[in-house]
């Protein structure tokens, strides 16, 4: 391996040949050094049952496992017969062991209020809201879907239903209408716990009106918990509709946590997958617990006096795993901050650092790459001197995003993660470990504990070094996903069916002669749009439903700053016209903002094969100006792409 020099020019960026050493002031005093890595690493391949056995008996467990592992392809069960319970291990440990003084959450508004929860006050306010749940007749194993601004109610909530065995499905913020809706019915939620309105860019948004047209849809639903954070005027129903504030200041400050089973389910969260429906995704308790407890202790080289800020929102799967549970799991304080990172201007973020001394930050390539646009000087303007380790996560950083990251952000003294994972695999699988490692800007580096990865053709075939290929995981770990919730058949075919014996990631990745692996991209209709997963599908169905548009094939197309954006091709319903503004507001209205396509281009017709198979392909080729590439004479019409390519987006 070489070192060089980190500002030498761009291009050798972009061929990747850099490695970055862990500045040796890190590195001197790192949790991990290479040689343990190493050894563990190993040990976690050889020894599994010894080495899950060791990590998982530094957490509380009401009841002994007796089995490590029960696999049963594609079924893994993990600390078989074990019972624990999450929130206990992330708030009741601390306090019993004194840390009860210490800040859990420091929150933040956009409009620069603050508030600060300490690990016996977040537990007193759990309690409460357990004690809640349970009172609105909340049983363990019932789902309770969560509607909230990041907020430290959405923690609270969550770590609420952990204690008593509920299922929580966490909807984001952004989402609409109809998907709230889907997601409550496709749990079957009884509860769904809100706010009157959340705050983005000054503007109340108001979630309980968007919850209150969604219960008219949802049958399963019998209350509605209403966290009062804007103070503005909501409709209320009575019967339903009970207020947060109100029935956690009634409710009793005493609540044991429940003794759940290992398996018992802890959530389920909802992504995008190359079919139409968004797909619920069910994590259990003990290997969760085990695998965020782990990951967010080693990758991010934690330790008591870190102030720990992952930027995501806890309506995605990093929300869940490190803004939440795992920090809390190792008695981190937390940075949680509601709000644009624009506002009031670029400098927000910094100045958020700066004042709550931040040593670890976490977040998107997307928002870094945002941030690199608005120049150097900015940040600069900051004491970001309390940073000691910076993190990337959701979608491949460009080496000249990692590069501005490492320079500007960190002051070429905080070494960079760069950790790929997915909401299924709960925990991170491939990293570099911040002390033990070089980093290669561009490639997140090697698997964790107990991960096996392998890169493979279609057919199996496992491929050598530099190959391009499929990215596979070849067994199971305690933080996958358990199921799909009510369709184990589509978690056996997705995940499990693609390639025999293997979890298939849906990632194309190639690694390196040391083991480095650089995730390229989605290979199905996924997209990954600002780090955030749409279905191709999804956004196709809300445009068709559209009464103006007959067809719509939606791609990515590559974008600077949002590493893609959505193009969508629509076809007219004869007697119509189409309205863009019209479109991108009903795809609003039926799936969230972030599905809103970018370009909308009107088309007569659209590349088809003879059997009616829309060429994607081609499409994608069109949307980011390409030449057109490849075979075309499968096509009905091959005229078509040309004239595609001739017209203007909208
Ligand atoms: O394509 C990969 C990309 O994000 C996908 C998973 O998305 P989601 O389930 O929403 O979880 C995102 C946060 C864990 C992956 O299939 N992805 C995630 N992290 C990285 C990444 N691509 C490249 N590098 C990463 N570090």
């Amino acid at each position: 391996m070489t070192h060089t020099n980190p500002h030498d020019h761009i291009d050798a960026m972009l061929h990747e040949t850099r490695v970055i050493a862990p500045p040796e002031a890190f590195r001197a005093r790192a949790r991990v050094t290479r040689e343990e890595y190493d050894r563990r690493y190993r040990q976690s391949l050889d020894e599994p049952d010894v080495f899950w056995s060791e990590v998982a008996s530094e957490l509380h467990w009401m009841s002994p496992w007796s089995q490590v592992l029960d696999w049963q392809e594609p079924h893994a069960r993990w600390f078989v017969g074990g019972q624990t319970n999450m929130a206990y291990n992330a708030l009741d440990r601390h306090v019993a062991a004194g840390l009860g003084d210490k800040r859990a959450i420091v929150w933040e508004a956009e409009d620069g209020e603050t508030r600060t929860l300490t690990y016996a006050g977040l537990l007193r306010e759990v309690k409460q809201a357990a004690n809640v749940l349970l009172k609105l007749g909340v049983q363990a194993g019932d789902r309770v879907t969560l509607y909230l601004p990041l907020i430290p109610e959405a923690a609270i909530a969550m770590l609420a239903c952990a204690r008593i065995g509920a299922v929580h499905s966490v909807v984001f913020g952004g989402f609409s209408v109809s998907a709230l809706a889907d997601r409550i019915n496709d749990a079957q939620s009884k509860v769904l716990i809100t706010a009157d309105a959340g705050y983005r860019r000054g503007q109340a948004v108001g979630l309980k009106k968007n919850a209150d047209e969604a219960a008219r849809q949802t049958p399963s639903l019998e209350h509605m918990l209403v966290v009062r954070r804007a103070g503005c005027e909501v409709e209320w129903q009575p019967q339903r509709d009970v207020w947060w504030h109100e029935a956690l200041e009634q409710a009793g400050g005493e609540h044991a946590a429940a003794p759940l089973d290992s398996e018992h389910p802890l959530f389920i969260l909802y992504t995008s997958g190359s079919t139409g429906k968004p797909k619920g995704v069910q994590h259990t308790t003990g290997g969760y617990m085990v695998g965020t407890y782990l990951t967010t202790g080693e990758v991010f080289d934690l330790r008591d006096e870190d102030v720990f800020w992952c930027t995501a929102d806890v309506g995605w799967v990093t929300g869940h795993s490190y803004s939440v549970y795992g920090p809390l799991l190792n008695g981190a304080t937390i940075v949680m901050y509601e709000g644009a990172p624009n506002q009031p201007d670029w400098g927000r973020f910094w100045q958020i650092i700066e004042k709550h001394r931040v040593s670890i930050l976490y977040t998107a390539p997307t928002a870094i790459r945002a941030f690199m646009q608005h120049g150097d000087e900015i940040p600069g303007r900051y004491d970001l001197s309390s940073l000691r380790l910076l993190g990337s996560v959701g979608e491949p950083i460009n080496p000249e995003a990692w590069m501005w990251y490492w320079r500007v952000i960190g002051g070429e003294r905080c070494p960079v993660v760069d950790t790929w994972w997915q909401t299924e695999t709960g925990a991170i699988m491939l990293t570099t470990l911040p002390g033990a490692h070089p980093s290669k800007p561009g490639s997140a580096g090697l698997p964790m504990y107990g991960v096996e990865p392998a890169l493979m053709t279609r057919d199996g075939q496992e491929l050598g070094p530099d190959e391009g290929g499929l990215l596979v995981i070849k067994r199971p770990w305690p933080s996958m996903l358990r199921t799909i919730y009510g369709d184990d058949e589509r978690y056996r075919k997705s995940y499990w069916g693609e390639i025999p014996g293997v979890y298939f990631a849906g990632d194309g990745a190639r690694r390196d002669v040391d083991g480095y692996v650089t995730i390229v991209g989605r290979v199905d209709d996924v997209l990954n749009v600002s780090g955030h997963r749409l279905g191709t599908m999804e956004i196709e169905s809300a445009l068709v439903s559209h009464p103006s548009v007959a067809e719509a094939a939606v791609v990515g197309k590559p974008d600077p700053v949002k590493g893609e954006s959505v193009v969508a091709f629509v076809l007219v319903q004869d007697g119509f016209e189409v309205d863009p503004a019209e479109l991108r507001a009903h795809v609003s209205r039926e799936i969230g903002a972030l599905a809103r396509p970018d370009a909308i281009i009107i088309s007569s017709a659209l590349p088809k094969t003879r059997s009616g198979k829309i060429m994607r392909r081609f499409l994608r080729q069109i949307a980011a100006g390409k030449a057109i590439e490849g075979d075309t004479s499968t096509l009905e019409d091959p005229g078509v792409l040309e004239r595609l390519a001739a017209t203007p987006p909208v």
